[in-house]
Order: C-alpha cells, then structure tokens, then sequence
C-alpha cells in the first residue's frame, strides 16, 4: 500500500517536471568562453573597473607553458619541461539575469597554482594546491540583474623548482557556473557504494548531503531514483520529512537493486542515481551521480579480483599532461590516449602522482579502466625547494577531503594512494602522517582500500608501512625482491605501483640488442655514456639503475600471483624528467608510448602479454650498411613459433621458451623484404614484413577521427609518415612537413615525439622523426569541411578532408 501511494506521488511529481512548472532547480552552466588573460603580474587587475580591453581573449581550458619556448634557463629546469612558467592572470566579464532565492557558484577543476579569485573587487579564496577541485559561492558579491560582474583570477605558478615533472600553468582545467536553490544537495554531496553485492541483488547505499542556505528551518524530502543504462527506473527510495533546522543535514538511504549488471573492465555498465530535494510539491534540486556495481578485493595469495573473479592488473603510470597540448584538459585527447592503452590490453592506470581532471575519471568510469587515484608526491618533506611541501601542513587534509569527496562515486577508482616514495618513509613521521590521512579517506569512504607507493622494502626500516593501516602494500622497482614479500610482510596484501622505467626513443636501434645498458649505473654516478643525439635504443636495453627493462620486470611480476598486478612507468612519454639526459632533452623516455601518441616498440611486448589477440610485432627497420649484424625481433602471442626469411630465404624458426618475451634471430644486413610468419601447429596466425626504403618521395596523411563535432574542442591526430616510392616508411626521415588549414579548423599543436626536439608544439610545421610526425587538428563551433594539405620540399604532398558537424 506504501509502495502505491509512493508510486502515485512519484506519477505526480514526474507529471509535474514534465509541465515544466518548476524548471531548473540547478543549472550548471559552461564557464569557458570570454575570459581575458595577460601573462604576467598587476595588482590592479582584482579590481571590477580594471581596463582589461588590451588583455588576450581567449578560452579555457588554457596551459600558457605550453604556448612557451624551450629554454635551459626556464626556471621549472628541464625537469619542469624546460618551458616557462611565471605569474598570469584572467579575467571574465558577465551578466546573470535575476538570482533571487539562487545560490551561485563557480567551479574550478584545477588551476595551477597558487591561484585566487576575486568577484567584482572581493576576495572568494585562495588555493595552493594545483590539481584540487573547488568551487566559491558568488551570491553575495554580485551585482544586480543585468549588470556586468567581474571575476579575475590570479595564477602564480613563479616559485621554481616545483615538480618533477611538467604541471602546465593557468586555470588548465574546466570551470562552471552553477546556480542552485537555496535548498540543495551540497557540492560533491552523494556518496553512493554498494555494500552487498550479488547475483540476485545489490544493496545500494545512498548519503546526501543537504544544505539549507534559507536562514529558516526546513523541511524536504529525498527522493533516491536509480536509472538503468537506458533510463529505466529499477529502483526508488523516498525519504519525507528530512527537517533541516540548521545550514546542513545528511540523509541515509538503502535500495535495493535486482539481478544487478555488475561493472567490469570489459563490460562498464553504469547505473545512475538521480536524486530530487523536494519541498512540498517544489523540485529544490535535482542532481545526478553515477553507480557501478562491481566488488573490488584484494587477497594476499589470489591477488586482485574483481567481482569475485581474478583480473590481474595491467596498468600504466600517466601524468596529466596531453603532450602538445600542455596541460589543457581535452576530452577527445584524454580519450585517445586510454583508447590506444587498451589496445594494448591496459586495464589500469595509476594517475601519478596527483588527482586528474573529472573527466578522466568519467572517460575510465565508461570505457572500463581501474583507476589508483593519488593524493600527493610528497608531504611534509620535500622533494624541490618549492613543490607542495611548502603548503603540505596547512592544505594536506583540506586538500585530501576534497579530493576524497569529489572522487568516491567513481566505479574507476579501486584504490586510493596517500602518497608516491614519501620521504617520511624513513623516519617516525611517516607512521603518525600515515595514520592520519589513511583516517581521513576512511572516515569519508570507508569502502575502498588505502595504499602508498613505497620504495623501502624492508619492514623494520619504513615508517609508512609501520604505521599498519595501509590496506595494500604497494612497492615501486626493486622487482628482484619480490619473492621475499610474504615473508617480510606476512599476511599482507601486494602491488606493483611502478614498474620498469626503461628508456626507448620511438624508431631507434643500437646494435647489439643484448648488451644492458644502465643510465645512470649508481645513484651517485652522473651519466657520461649515453648517445650524442640524445636518444634511447628500443630494443628494450636501457634503463636507470632502480628500473629494469620492461621484460625483466613484468616477468617478476608474472611469476609473483600475491602481487595484484602492475603500473608500468610509464604509459605515455611526458613533458619533464628526461631521463638519463641533460638539456636539450626535456621530455621522458619512460613511455611505451612517445609523446605523440605513436607506439614504442615494447608497446607491442605488452600486447602479446596483456592481450588474448594474436600479436606478431618486427623489429627494428630494415635500412643498415651491407653486411651490419642486426639483431631482428619480434614479439608474439597466439602461436606457437616464429620464422623469419629475408629476401625469401628462411633464417629459422624461433619458439620462446617459459620465460622469453621475445625471440630474436642476429642477421647480417642485406637490403631487401624481411618477412616473419607466425604459426599454431602449422597453420600460418599473422605475417609481418618490414621493406628496405628507398629515398623519401612522398607523405601520408591518416586521420584517427574524420567525422568532428563542430563544437570548439573535438580534435583530429592526424598521422604523418614520410614513404619511399613504394609506400614504405623511411626510417631516418626528418623532412620539415608544413600544414595548411582550410575550412572551420586550426592546427591545436604539432609534434613528432622526439624527446630533445626544441621545436614549438604551438606551430603549423614539424620536422619528422624517424618517419613520422603528427598534426592535431581542432574544430571550431561553425560546421563544415576542413581539409589539411601537407607539403615538404622535394615531397609529394597529401591532403586529407575533414567533416565537422
Ligand atoms: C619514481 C617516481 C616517478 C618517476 C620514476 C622514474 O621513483 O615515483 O615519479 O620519477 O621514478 O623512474
């Protein structure tokens, strides 16, 4: 009987929104457009009559390191990226009709760093931290209807060295304007989980925070809707009578979910929770928060297991950067890069070392990635004089809380981490910084597990460890220590947070793969060897003395089940930490994936291990002096051997054995068609040919996207390769390509992932290297046909057309 009185009210209220009686209780509104930005420093500018007119117009999101030159003496170091950082401000300029009885607010999802903002002359805050989420109320320093306000936001990003990596500079990330009632779910104020979870049904547990900025007591009700993928209602809850006699009130409920359709990597099935604040029969707020329904557990002898089932991490490190785009959140370019990490059968990424934008984490909600969402690469302790252990003390838990709240309701995320090789490691601080920050996560979500990356793997000498609250012990390197784990720390829970470090420059090779290169050999020794052209072999041979090559690594962590899985360091190539080189290098070589998005060659090493498809992955290419010894490789999977002919006369056939990752045949040189033919009892799985290049005659164009929404941020990559005659990739090209762009579309950036290049990303011309380069292209908000040419003297052009619509 309750549940068709309930059911009616529900037909009656649905009715109702359906009429549009009460439209748009909360309104979240695009903040991007308008602003106005100078690079450098005016005290002025806070102030609402401050003539901005000469200012730069522009749109957020906006990285100004990335517009910047290469420069040694940068401040942020080569480690920072070698490009220039500063103070900069921006300002908007708005009108908002009648807000009576509404509550504005802005939101920022990160500005780096040091950023305040003012309304109109006043203060609304300040906030060190660059990679936290916030937002200010605007209400009562805004001006009547109609009348123009002022925000100026000041970003000062000055103080060198920060990090260890490139951060980008500006308000990089999105922001909102969100207006709400007076009565309404307060900011990041769901928090859905799923504490029962089986077959036949799931429990799902719904907390809403409620805020009643009125001044008055009031009373509401909850009403708690979970949609299916389709939109269909499966579940309902409505809680009356809430009273809400001061600012604040949370609300508790249960619902029960049937047969659920259980969240996994391969099938990302999300619910969502719609909630409606209801006063009498007014909708005060509505507001929507995603839910998947997925058990996450991690045992100490099975390793990780996902709804029950064992699912062993294949993961990446990422930093937040898109390569030629800076910093600047880009969804399509965040998406690219997860869509080239599954092909490689990723199904993690670790966001080192700092919380990402939000829609990273709904891009890995959707397209099925667990995510290990990281608070801080330092806390008290230092790691450069300027980073945030300048601001740890007075932020870390304010910084931590929010990022806990902003986060939770995310399927993706599966872990969370305190901290990456904290200082405090080694010393009693660590034990009680380590209690309280793992208290703070649990009091806000008691129902994922904590960990931190650790470096010291010996009990008695890491303070974090000690502290005993860390649900997962997560270890960076040192994999030749992994079966000593379980004895060391009984009982424990394990994962591997980084792995490998290995260098690869994409498309080079020395000769003989097999001699271990060590960059640095010792962390007191500085690099001499190394090569004159900056670059790194990738015959997967390199790497500092803590790393290893990637086989050397992922096969500890293959023949280790208690350990969950592994983050190998890294997924793409990032700007900063160019290590093992000095300046002109200011990019990593980390990446199995260079800073263009192009595969390395361990990229496909991965595949054959992390994938169920056949893979058959040849190298190096096939331009040496006659009678060189080249060391031919090749990755594969699905097969059971490999032969290798050249210019049509077998070589041999090659089988790894239990613990190989690659086979390899060493051939003397001679030009012509090298060809390798996997097989499974005798029938052929794939052929790879690699061709001798004659000189470069002409460029390729291939578009990853050809269909764009003209919408100002979709984006096309557009790979460019520089062929002999015949089609086939010169493998030393380094024509400079120039790009023209016709139509409602402009070149967003260039690069050719070469990790010493000093050349801009912000240009319409790059150099190839080792064949390739790319040219991103981004649409505009007026539809229509772009077409980009591509020349390079003493090459036939191309062109390829793009829709945008
Ligand atoms: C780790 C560190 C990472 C990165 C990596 C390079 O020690 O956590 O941020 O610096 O080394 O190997």
């Amino acid at each position: 009987m309750l549940r068709l009185l309930s059911l009616l009210l529900l037909l009656l209220l649905s009715a109702q929104s359906i009429f549009g009686e009460q439209p748009g209780a909360r309104v979240t509104a695009d903040f991007n457009q308008g602003w106005r930005f100078y690079l450098g420093d005016d005290a002025g500018a806070k102030d609402a009559a401050f003539n901005d007119a000469a200012w730069r117009a522009l749109a957020l999101p906006h990285d100004w390191s990335i517009e910047g030159k290469f420069d040694e003496k940068n401040p942020a170091k080569p480690e920072g990226g070698g490009l220039p950082t500063g103070i900069g401000w921006y300002r908007k300029t708005f009108v908002l009709p009648a807000t009576a009885g509404r509550n504005v607010f802005i939101e920022f999802d990160g500005v780096y760093k040091h950023s305040e903002v003012w309304l109109n002359g006043h203060s609304l805050g300040y906030r060190p931290n660059g990679y936290i989420s916030f937002r200010y109320e605007l209400t009562p320093y805004l001006r009547p209807a109609g009348q123009p306000n002022v925000l100026a936001v000041r970003v000062d990003n000055s103080a060198q060295p920060d990090s260890r990596w490139y951060t980008g500079s500006g308000i990089y990330r999105n922001v909102r304007l969100v207006t709400t009632h007076q009565v309404a779910v307060d900011e990041w104020g769901t928090f859905v989980s799923t504490p029962n979870v089986s077959a036949q049904a799931a429990t799902v547990a719904v907390q809403t925070q409620l805020r009643n900025a009125t001044g008055q007591p009031r009373t509401v009700s909850l009403q708690t809707v979970l949609l299916d993928r389709g939109g269909q209602e499966v579940a309902w809850q409505l809680t009356s009578g809430v009273k809400l006699s001061g600012t604040a009130a949370t609300v508790s409920q249960k619902l029960t979910l049937k047969n659920p359709h259980l969240w996994s990597v391969t099938k990302p099935y999300l619910y969502r929770v719609k909630t409606t604040v209801l006063a009498g029969q007014t909708v005060e707020d509505e507001y929507e928060t995603p839910l998947g329904v997925r058990t996450c557990v991690f045992d100490g002898q099975r390793g990780f297991l996902l709804n029950g089932q064992p699912l062993r991490i294949q993961g990446v490190n990422q930093h937040h950067d898109l390569g030629a785009l800076g910093a600047a959140v880009n969804v399509r370019a965040m998406q690219r890069q997860l869509q080239i990490l599954r092909a490689m059968g990723c199904n993690s990424i670790r966001m080192s070392h700092n919380p990402p934008a939000p829609e990273l984490l709904d891009l890995c909600d959707r397209m099925g990635f667990l995510v290990m969402d990281e608070a801080f690469d330092m806390w008290q302790k230092k790691k450069n004089s300027q980073d945030y252990h300048l601001d740890f003390k007075e932020w870390h838990r304010r910084d931590l809380e929010d990022q806990i709240r902003r986060d939770r309701n995310h399927p993706s995320v599966f872990v969370w981490s305190i901290g990456n090789e904290i200082r405090e490691q080694f010393d009693s601080t660590g034990t009680r910084l380590a209690r309280e920050l793992t208290a703070t996560v649990k009091r806000l979500d008691p129902t994922r597990p904590v960990t931190s990356a650790l470096t010291e793997q010996v009990p008695e000498k890491n303070f974090i460890s000690q502290a005993g609250v860390l649900d997962v012990l997560s270890f960076n390197y040192k994999h030749a220590d992994y079966p000593e784990l379980p004895k060391r720390f009984p009982g424990q829970k394990f994962l591997a947070t980084e792995i490998a470090a290995a260098y690869e420059t994409r498309g080079h090779y020395d000769l003989p793969s097999d001699s271990l290169r060590i960059w640095p050999k010792d962390g007191k020794t500085k690099l001499t060897t190394g090569n004159a052209d900056f670059t790194a072999s990738s015959y997967d041979h390199a790497a500092p003395y803590w790393g290893a090559t990637h086989e050397a690594a992922w096969r500890a962590v293959r023949n280790s089940p208690f350990i969950s899985g592994a983050f190998v360091w890294s997924g793409f190539d990032y700007l900063g930490e160019p290590l093992p080189y000095p300046w002109p290098a200011r990019s990593s070589y980390f990446g199995l994936i260079d800073l263009a998005g192009f595969p390395k060659d361990a990229y496909y090493l991965y595949q054959s291990e992390w994938t169920t498809q056949p893979v058959l992955h040849l190298l190096p290419h096939w331009n040496w002096r006659p009678g060189q010894t080249v060391d031919v490789w090749a990755y594969y999977s699905q097969a059971d051997e490999v032969e290798l002919f050249l210019n049509g006369k077998s070589l041999g056939v090659k089988k790894k054995g239990a613990d190989d990752l690659h086979v390899m045949w060493r051939v003397p040189f001679a030009p012509g068609t090298l060809q390798a033919i996997s097989r499974r009892a005798g029938k052929t799985i794939l052929t790879s040919t690699v061709k001798t290049a004659g000189p470069a005659a002409k460029i390729e164009l291939t578009a990853d996207r050809s269909q764009l929404r003209a919408d100002a941020k979709d984006l096309s990559f557009i790979t460019v390769r520089v062929l002999d005659a015949a089609g086939n990739l010169v493998p030393d090209a380094a024509n400079l390509v120039k790009f023209t762009v016709s139509g409602p579309g402009f070149v967003a950036g260039v690069d050719n992932g070469y990790q010493a290049s000093m050349e801009p990303f912000k240009a319409s011309e790059r150099k190839a290297y080792n064949g390739m380069c790319l040219t991103i292209i981004q649409t505009e908000e007026q539809a229509g046909a772009i077409t980009i040419k591509a020349t390079a003297d003493g090459l036939s052009p191309a062109s390829v057309t793009l829709t945008s619509n």
